[in-house]
């Protein structure tokens, strides 16, 4: 089938309104903030710099409305008082969000520097800018490695930003989601959260470049049984997350509509209970630490 279907990411408004829905059906925020307390000191705060006499340098990458990356930034500052947060994220009406955030809850302590721009085009930048800028301790990407281009040459790049010892966090779905080989059976889709770009494949090439890494699993739970109900509005910006196109329902063909929600509601994609269509999945967080040897070959 030859069709062209229209990308949720270039529809800033409804990508914001389908990424809060999916959020509020996985109960995305909630989990991260418990995991932020719990197990980011360790996982991630542990492994910076010992000494917090100059200022931290971090960036994120894809932080959309920046609920994630905030807490981030909130810990941070409890054990460094200086933090230069860059924020690199395309979606203006996104960006806008966070600036007034920042305000609300009194972050500006810390020195925030906002680049409106794709990963691609801020490394670009920062190639041309000279070295002097280009070194960051911590460099997070929660969920958005899926967008940023071929993930070998985005760690690649990702490394080169780090200074030596400094810590690079890839936050995505786990293998689970892609069971179903959504880009396989629907290869018309543009992109999707069940495209093939999982944990699994970045680990596969993390070993085939023998940098080492850790990796620690969360649950991620989404209950989608208002995507089945084309009158409910929340559960159609859900699905249109999913599926990563504006409008799924109305702009694709109704066979294919109607095959997508088949493959998501099928018993080896979602269980059902009690009135609620359950996909279980579990979310990776890989991190790896730059040190001589520990990068890409
Ligand atoms: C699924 S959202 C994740 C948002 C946030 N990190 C979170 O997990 O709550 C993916 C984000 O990546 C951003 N994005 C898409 N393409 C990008 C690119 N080429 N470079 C940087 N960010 C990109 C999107 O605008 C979006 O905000």
């Amino acid at each position: 089938m030859d069709i062209s279907l229209p990308r949720l990411l270039d529809d800033e408004t409804r990508y914001n309104e389908a990424f809060n829905e999916l959020a509020k059906y996985s109960k995305k925020f909630e989990s991260f903030s418990s995991w932020t307390d719990k197990v980011y000191p360790e996982l991630v705060i542990q492994k910076l710099r010992q000494d917090n006499e100059s200022t931290l340098r971090v960036m994120d990458i894809g932080s959309g409305t920046g609920e994630i990356a905030l807490g981030f930034v909130s810990k941070l500052m409890t054990k460094f008082p200086d933090v230069l947060s860059t924020i690199v994220e395309p979606n203006q009406k996104s960006l806008t969000i966070f600036k007034e955030k920042v305000t609300q809850r009194g972050l500006l302590s810390v020195e925030w520097d906002w680049q409106n721009k794709t990963w691609d085009q801020y490394y670009r930048d920062l190639k041309t800018v000279g070295n002097a800028r280009n070194h960051f301790d911590l460099i997070t990407s929660v969920h958005s490695i899926y967008h940023l281009g071929d993930t070998d040459t985005v760690i690649a790049q990702l490394l080169d930003c780090l200074v030596e010892g400094g810590v690079l966090i890839l936050t995505l779905t786990a293998a689970y989601l892609t069971s179903w080989k959504f880009s396989d059976r629907f290869p018309m889709l543009p992109e999707s959260i069940f495209s093939e770009r999982s944990s699994s494949s970045v680990k596969q090439l993390l070993g085939k470049n023998e940098i080492q890494y850790e990796a620690k699993q969360m649950p991620l739970i989404i209950d989608i049984p208002d995507c089945f109900d084309p009158e409910n509005e929340e559960g159609q910006l859900m699905l249109d997350f999913l599926m990563h196109v504006s409008q799924f329902r109305k702009t694709a063909p109704s066979d294919l509509v109607n095959a997508v929600l088949d493959g998501i509601g099928s018993p080896d994609f979602a269980t059902k209970e009690d009135g609620k269509i359950i996909v279980n999945g579990t979310v990776d967080t890989i991190v790896i630490k730059k040190f001589s040897g520990n990068v890409q070959k």
